[in-house]
């Protein structure tokens, strides 16, 4: 178990610029059992609160499920989701491959089987203000990329996840949220058990073009 500071703080909080940050934040599915300090969780939160949207109407909403009766009770309905979920994935049975045994597939299935002590669950919500359309995620998604790094500037790390909404109706009876608030992201938070590091991803000039749909830019160097 990793060193905890004043309020769950990991002690060891890395001083890294923000441009590191974004190359190295990955989704952290392990966790140490130290709790995530009330202090950095206001803090985490206030940033994620910092995130742009449209016309500035701040529609996110973070239901935030830690160690209260409703939290413990809706974490063992998150946990049975997000079993039921991997064991899908795993198998391929969303018309995708199945997952051979490797480092991922074991995180996964690590995280999955102790969903419940994860110490800090987040549901981002949206609070709708006009009908659902196809653009209203992106009044959410930048909050949900600022907790992320919030969380790893303060030693943190997450994971973004959607494996709630297959328990969606039963977390909206539990928790009271209202049919105008939708469950746009269930994000899991704690002291990462492994590291971040550099971030598999395809090169900029794979997914970067210049003046016309499939030139690539002659300005990037080629990988
Ligand atoms: C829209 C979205 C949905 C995701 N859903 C899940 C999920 O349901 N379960 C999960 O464990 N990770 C989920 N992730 C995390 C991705 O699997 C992860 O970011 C991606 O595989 C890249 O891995 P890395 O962040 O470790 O580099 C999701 C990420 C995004 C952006």
């Amino acid at each position: 178990m990793a060193d905890s500071g004043p309020r769950g703080r990991p002690e060891v909080v890395e001083n890294i610029g923000l441009l590191e940050a974004l190359a190295t934040t990955r989704a952290i599915r392990r966790y140490t059992d130290d709790p995530v300090g009330d202090a950095d969780l206001e803090q985490i939160l206030w940033h994620a609160g910092r995130a742009p949207s449209g016309s500035n109407r701040q529609p996110f909403r973070f239901l935030v499920l830690r160690d209260g009766r409703n939290a413990r009770a809706a974490k063992s309905l998150l946990g049975q989701s997000f079993r039921d979920g991997w064991n899908d994935k795993r198998a391929g049975t969303e018309g995708e491959r199945a997952y051979r045994p490797s480092r991922f597939a074991d995180s996964m299935q690590h995280f999955v089987d102790h969903f419940e002590s994860v110490p800090v669950v987040i549901l981002v919500c949206l609070e709708r203000y006009r009908a659902p359309g196809p653009y209203e995620g992106a009044s959410v998604y930048p909050a949900c990329q600022n907790l992320l790094l919030a969380a790893r500037a303060l030693g943190y790390g997450g994971a973004l996840t959607m494996w709630h909404l297959g328990v969606e109706d039963e977390l909206r009876l539990m928790l009271g949220i209202p049919d105008s608030a939708a469950l746009s992201a269930c994000i899991t938070l704690g002291v990462p058990a492994g590291r971040h590091g550099p971030l598999k991803r395809k090169p900029v000039g794979e997914i970067v073009f210049d003046d016309e749909w499939g030139t690539s830019p002659s300005w990037i160097a080629p990988a």
